[in-house]
């Protein structure tokens, strides 16, 4: 293979996978249940790695250790959200805050959660150079969590 056709593979692979939105199927309201009670958790999760984090922003001591750690934890949490919604729940009885977009427009919503993957990972590594990085780059994932509850999460 040629240089220039392997970089054009590399290139289309990784639109491929930014963009691959998963199939969605409907199911009974025992298993949307179960589907909820799955992202529920990948969510408290993702809160769980957030929390001391949010703490440092608001005067708990800077460590860099565990802004590593943490938002690569993120990272990988971020990328199973698509996967998350494969279960299009629009049609049960759940008490949710998914709003019926995320099905209108899986693709749109993939993008957002590849957004915090990468915000997320920028953090790890740039946040965890010193106080005023870790400050910069948690502000910017921020947004990308901001970004996808306004369009897909139910505003309190
Ligand atoms: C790609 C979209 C998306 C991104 C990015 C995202 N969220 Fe969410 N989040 C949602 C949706 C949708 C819900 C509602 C889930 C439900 O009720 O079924 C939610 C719910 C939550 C909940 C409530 C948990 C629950 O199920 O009750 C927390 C906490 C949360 N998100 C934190 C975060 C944080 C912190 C970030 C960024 C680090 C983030 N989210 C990024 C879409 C997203």
């Amino acid at each position: 293979m040629s240089l220039k056709t392997s970089n054009l593979t590399k290139v289309s692979l990784l639109l491929a996978t930014l963009m691959a939105a998963p199939l969605t199927y409907a199911v009974d309201d025992e298993r949307a249940a179960a589907a909820y009670e799955s992202r529920h958790g990948l969510f408290a999760m993702v809160r769980l790695y957030f929390g001391p984090m949010y703490g440092m922003m608001r005067g708990a001591p800077y460590d860099a250790d565990v802004v590593k750690h943490n938002a690569a934890q993120i990272s990988a949490l971020a990328k199973m959200i698509p996967d998350a919604f494969v279960v299009d729940t629009r049609e049960n009885d759940l008490d949710t805050e998914a709003l019926d977009d995320i099905w209108e427009d899986m693709n749109d919503f993939t993008s957002k959660a590849a957004t915090l993957a990468e915000r997320a990972a920028t953090l790890s590594e740039e946040g965890s150079t010193g106080e005023d990085a870790f400050k910069a780059a948690f502000g910017g994932m921020g947004q990308a969590c901001k970004a996808c509850h306004d369009n897909y999460r139910e505003q309190e």
